[in-house]
C-alpha cells in the first residue's frame, strides 16, 4: 500500500495529479478502481485511469473537468463519464450494482455503495479499489483478496456465475493471463469450461465478440490466446494459420476472422475484402509459384489488394521478384483501349472485356510490340464478324 500511495503522490503535475488535488480536496469519495490499482501494484504504467465516485459521478466529472480543461463525454444512462486530455483518458462511473435482465445482456444500472460495486466485477485482481478522498488517501480495499492472487499470479472469479452474467469475461480471462503470464485459478478454470460448454459465447452479439477479438489480437501475446480459444474448442484454428498470423502485420486478425464465422459480425465492406484475399493467400501463393508468364502473374494479382500482395513475399521470400515484376508491369499503359475496338467494330458485351484482356495478355508477354501490331493484329483476327 505504501508503494502505491508513494506511487500516486509522486507523479508529475499531470493530469492524474490534478485528479488526486481535485478528490482530496472534494466532497466527493472516491477510488481508482479496477486496471489503475491492478497495474499499478504489479509496478506497470496503467493505461486508464478508472474512478468510481460514491455519489453522482457525472457531476464529479464536470467538475474535475473545470479544472482539467479536456474534453467531457457524459454517459448519463449510466451514471458514467469520460474526461479525454491530450496524455490522458480518466472514466468515471457511479459505485453502483448491476442486476442482469437475462445473461449476456447488457445490466441494468442501479446506485449503491463501493462493496456492491466491487461484487459485480469480474476477477479478484480487478476487484479492488484505492481511495483518493482526504480521510483515507491511498488505502486499498481488496475485498476478495486480490493483491494475494497478484502476488499467486492467479485469474479468479468472484462468484460462480461471472462467466454466464458476462462471457466475455471468457476472453478476458485468457487475455489477462497471458497478458501477465498469470495462470486461471482451479475453479475458475472449471466454470470458464461449463459456461464454453453451455455456449454462452454464442449468447453474445457479433459486436461484442468482434470487440473482444479485437482486444486480443492488440496485446503482444495474442497468438497464446488464440492457441488458448483454440484448445478450449473456442473458434478453432490450424496449427499453420496460427503460424502465419506474425507475418501478418496488422492484418493478421483478418486471416482470423476469414477462418470464423463472421456473418454477426459490423465489418466493414472493406474489411470482408482482405478477410477474402486473406483466406485465398495460400492458393494465391501455390499458382503463383507455378505461373512462368508475365500475363499470368498480372491476372492472378490483380483483383488481390495491395496490402495483401505486400505481404506475399513475406510469407514466401522466393517470390519477391514476381511481385516486383507484378509492381512493374501493373504500370504499363495497354496499347489497345475500348475506343480501338469500338472503332473497329466491336461491340460492347462480355467478349469486349475478354479481348481487352486478351490483348494486355499479348502485350504483357511482348507477343505484341506496338499499337500498330496490336490494331493489325485485331484486323486479322476479324473480331466483328
Ligand atoms: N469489468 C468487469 N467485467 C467486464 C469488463 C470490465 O467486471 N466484462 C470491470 C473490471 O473491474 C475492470 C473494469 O471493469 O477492471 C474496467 O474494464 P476494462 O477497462 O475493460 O479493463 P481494465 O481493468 O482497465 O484492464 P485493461 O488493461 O484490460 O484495459
Amino acid at each position: 500500500m505504501a508503494k502505491l500511495k508513494s506511487l500516486a503522490k509522486h507523479q508529475k503535475k499531470s493530469v492524474l495529479n490534478k485528479a488526486i488535488d481535485f478528490f482530496i480536496k472534494s466532497i466527493y469519495h472516491a477510488y481508482f478502481v479496477g486496471g489503475y490499482v491492478r497495474d499499478t501494484t504489479l509496478g506497470l504504467k496503467p493505461v486508464d485511469i478508472d474512478i468510481v465516485v460514491e455519489g453522482n459521478a457525472v457531476k464529479a466529472a464536470k467538475a474535475l473537468n473545470l479544472k482539467l480543461k479536456g474534453k467531457l463525454c457524459i454517459y448519463e444512462e449510466f451514471g458514467t463519464a469520460s474526461i479525454i486530455t491530450e496524455a490522458e483518458r480518466i472514466d468515471l462511473a457511479s459505485a453502483r450494482v448491476e442486476k442482469y435482465s437475462s445473461p449476456a445482456k447488457l445490466p441494468h444500472v442501479y446506485p449503491s455503495t463501493i462493496i456492491e460495486d466491487l461484487n459485480r466485477r469480474d476477477f479478484t485482481i480487478n476487484a479492488m479499489v484505492m481511495s483518493i478522498s482526504k480521510e483515507d488517501f491511498g488505502e486499498i480495499f481488496d475485498p476478495f483478496n486480490g493483491l494475494k492472487d497478484i502476488k499467486k499470479g492467479l485469474i479468479r472469479v468472484l462468484h460462480k456465475n461471472s462467466f454466464n452474467d458476462d462471457p466475455t469475461r471468457i476472453f478476458r480471462a485468457l487475455r489477462y493471463k497471458n497478458r501477465f503470464g498469470f495462470k486461471i485459478e482451479k475453479k475458475t478454470k472449471i466454470l470458464m469450461k461449463e459456461a464454453i460448454d453451455k455456449r454462452m459465447i454464442q449468447q453474445l452479439s457479433g459486436q461484442r465478440i468482434l470487440n473482444e477479438i479485437k482486444l486480443i489480437f492488440s496485446e503482444k501475446k495474442y497468438q497464446e490466446t488464440i492457441k488458448d480459444l483454440s484448445d478450449l474448442l473456442i473458434y478453432k484454428i490450424k496449427k499453420k494459420d496460427l503460424e502465419l498470423l506474425p507475418l501478418l502485420g496488422p492484418n493478421r486478425i483478418y486471416l482470423y476472422l476469414s477462418k470464423l464465422d463472421t456473418d454477426g459480425f459490423p465489418l466493414k465492406t472493406e474489411e470482408r475484402e482482405i478477410m477474402q484475399d486473406l483466406n485465398k493467400i495460400g492458393s494465391t501463393i501455390s499458382r503463383l509459384e507455378k505461373a512462368s508468364t508475365n500475363s499470368t502473374i498480372c491476372n492472378i494479382l490483380s483483383p488481390i489488394s495491395d496490402q495483401i500482395i505486400e505481404i506475399i513475399p513475406l510469407i514466401r521470400q522466393e517470390l519477391k521478384g514476381k511481385i516486383n515484376t507484378y509492381s512493374k508491369l501493373k504500370k504499363i499503359k495497354p496499347f489497345v483501349k475500348g475506343n480501338d475496338l469500338k472503332k473497329l467494330g466491336v461491340r460492347q458485351n462480355r467478349k469486349f472485356k475478354n479481348l481487352l484482356r486478351k490483348m494486355l495478355d499479348l502485350q504483357l508477354d511482348k507477343n505484341i510490340k506496338s499499337k500498330k501490331e496490336a490494331i493489325q493484329y485485331l484486323r486479322n483476327m476479324k473480331i466483328h464478324e
